[in-house]
Formats: structure tokens, sequence, C-alpha cells
């Protein structure tokens, strides 16, 4: 058997553990062990996650929580290391490009064992993002590279990592969605929030450049003054997000929108039933772009770039900023078009974490 460790932290990170898991276990040839952070760890961000997307309970949690970055990566690092010395694992497994991922990934290598990065190669481009040290640095060190997209290939090719090494396999969490589309179709969450058979808007922000800076919060909210005039929005808050609007002293600004319906977080069911049922989504998060580009959803991404190049050329994303009159410019582009012409990029077919099974099985035997 292989054992593999697995790491999870973040929200983001369940959707795309959940089928790795899964086919490792299947697979009959791979031993997996999964540790959770606890990067995050409230209720909504993480435990619901792990129940709906039927994910098994986390052999070890480290409980790291919230903190700087600086600290709440080396707290990650501290605590990973004797975990690693004590279960000597063939190999580690980090997805996507929190801040748990680059920690485990520096501690795996550094004791020698081998480090697999799942989604790997995605390039904003833009070194202000947290998450962009944290993937070039991952992809540095990862001995074996699954990509979503062609763009994440041709980067690592840029950068000078070994072809041998960088596997395109498709999107983990495209399995999931793909996966759990049935079961999200029978949420009752449209009924809850009064939208059933209505046109509605979706929001999600959470990205530090949106969110702490009250000048580019306050211009995202300008433009929701104009759209909730036209459609429900949809604000499920991220913890951050809520902590940021209460500090900035935006609540009566915000309860001054009456069809502004800020919500707690949702879970993956209801949350996949809010997304796929709207007319539109505005978000900074990375994973929605690829979400909405296989619902066939328009998506206007509230962010200067985009690391997921694939949803703006096959998809009906579009990277539109955070000025108010661009965003509401877009808007009303998407609100007079009735095309969703859409095409699935490669390989985004439900079948991406199988594949890294069977790579990871061909390629571990022979070293
Ligand atoms: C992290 C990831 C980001 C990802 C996002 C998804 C990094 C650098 N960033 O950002 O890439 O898109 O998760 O949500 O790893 N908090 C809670 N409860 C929780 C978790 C967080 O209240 O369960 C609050 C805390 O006040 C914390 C803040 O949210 O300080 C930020 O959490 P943190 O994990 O530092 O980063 P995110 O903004 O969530």
């Amino acid at each position: 058997m292989i054992k593999i460790i697995n790491i999870v932290g973040a929200r983001p990170n369940f959707m795309k553990i959940a089928p790795i898991m899964r086919a490792f276990n299947s697979s009959g040839k791979i031993d997996p062990i999964l540790v959770h952070t606890g990067q995050h760890y409230d209720e909504k961000m993480s435990d619901l996650f792990f129940r709906q997307l039927n994910i098994p309970e986390p052999d070890i949690n480290l409980e790291i929580g919230s903190s700087s970055h600086a600290v709440q990566t080396a707290n990650i690092m501290k605590a990973f290391e004797p975990i690693l010395l004590e279960h000597k694992p063939d190999a580690v497994l980090v997805v996507g490009d929190v801040n748990s991922t680059i920690a485990c990934g520096i501690v795996a290598v550094k004791l020698g064992i081998k480090l697999i990065h799942v989604e790997a190669g995605l390039r904003s481009f833009d070194r202000t993002m947290p998450e962009e040290i944290n993937r070039i640095l991952t992809d540095c060190i990862s001995d074996m590279l699954f990509c979503t997209e062609q763009s994440g290939v041709d980067n690592l090719i840029k950068e000078g990592i070994s072809k041998e090494k960088i596997f395109l396999v498709g999107n983990v969490m495209i399995d999931t969605l793909l996966s759990n589309k049935a079961k999200a179709d029978e949420s009752d969450i449209l009924d809850k929030l009064d939208l059933n058979g209505k046109d509605f808007a979706a929001l999600t922000l959470h990205r530090p450049s949106n969110v702490d800076d009250p000048v580019v919060f306050g211009g995202i909210a300008d433009a929701l003054e104009v759209i909730q005039k036209d459609m429900p929005v949809i604000f499920p808050i991220h913890p951050r997000t809520l902590r940021n609007l209460q500090s900035f002293n935006f609540e009566s600004r915000f309860k001054q929108m009456p069809n502004l319906k800020l919500i707690e977080p949702l879970g993956y069911l209801d949350f996949l039933k809010i997304t796929s049922s709207a007319r539109i989504v505005l978000t900074d998060s990375g994973g929605i772009q690829e979400e909405t580009t296989i619902l066939k959803v328009p998506c206007l991404t509230l962010r200067e770039n985009t690391e997921r190049p694939v949803t703006v050329q096959s998809g009906s994303n579009k990277i539109v900023g955070t000025n108010p009159e661009n965003i509401i410019q877009a808007y009303r582009e998407v609100m007079n078009s009735n095309t969703r012409d859409t095409q699935i990029p490669p390989l985004w077919d439900g079948k991406a974490a199988e594949r890294i099974a069977e790579t990871i099985i061909e390629k571990i035997n022979l070293d």
C-alpha cells in the first residue's frame, strides 16, 4: 500500500479532497490519512462540508485556527512535523493555494517526503495575493503536479519544472460538483429565501484586496446599490468580510439596500443550488469561477485578474475588476444578453480524482 497523508485546512480544500479520498480508498492500493490543519474551524466553514460531502472524519486535527499569515503558517509547520515523523508516509498530498498548502508542503519536502500538489500551475501573476505566493512556492518544491487546465501546464514549464512531473488531469472541484448536483437540486434554500421562480443575483466576497480596504469594499457596495434595485442579491457572508463590514461601519449602508440579503455562510448543497439557479453570480472566489463555467451561469469576477483563464476563454466568466461603473456596465451587458454559450474545459468530466489515483499508483510504484 502507498501511504499518503492528505491535507485540508480551509473551506475550498474540502470540495477538492472529497473525491480524492474516495478514489484513494477505492483504489485498494493507496492508504490515505486525512489531516485537517484547523485553519477553518466554524461549523459553517468546515464541519458542515465534511458531513455533506461524505468526507471521512480527519484522522488528525491540528486545531491551528486563525492568526496572521506568519503565525498561522508557522503553527501549522510546527504541529505537522511530528505527525510526519510518526507516520512516515510515502507522500504528502496538498490541494489548492491556502496557507495550509504551503505550510505542510515545506515540512514534507524538508523531511525528504514526496510532495503531490493538486491544482498546480494556476497563476494570477499578481504577487500581492497571498494565494499566488502559496501557489508558486508549493509548485517549485512539488514532485508531482496535477493541473486543472492547460494554462497551468504552460506556466509550470515556463518556470522550469520538468515535464515528467506535470499531469493534466482535470478538476477535482468539478468532480464534486457533478456528483452532488442532483442532491443540491433537492435543496429547499430557494423556498427559504423566497426566491423560487425569481431572477436573483448571488454574491460572494472575501479576498483581502476587496474586503480589507474600505475604499474598494465601498466601491463594490456602490455597484450593489444599483443591482439590488433590479433583483434580490443573495450574499452569504464570509466571517472576515462580516468583521470588516462591521469595523468599517458599513452596516447601516447595507441595511439601506432592502434587496441585498446578507445571510450566514451556506453549506455546499444550498450554495450549489443558489449558484445554479442564479441569473448572475458576482464573486472574487477562484472556485466559483469554475463552478459557474460548468453550470453555464454568467459570472462577473470582481478582481483585476484570474488564475483560471480557461473560465474566461470557454466559460461565461468576465473579469470586471472593482470599479463600480465597470461592474454595473458588465452587469447590464449580461442582463441584455440571453446567450449562455459556454464550452466545458477539457477533462472537467467528473473523473479527475480517479486519474490522480491512477497516476500516483503508476509513478510511485515505478520509483
Ligand atoms: C482563506 C484562504 C483563501 C481562501 C479562503 C476561503 C489563505 C491565505 N487564504 O482565506 O485562499 O479562498 O480561505 O474561505 O489561506 N474565520 C472564522 N471562522 C473560520 C475561519 C476563519 O471566523 O472558520 C475568520 C477569522 O476571523 C479569520 C478570518 O476569517 O481571521 C480569515 O481566515 P483565514 O483562514 O486567515 O483566511 P481566509 O480569508 O478565510
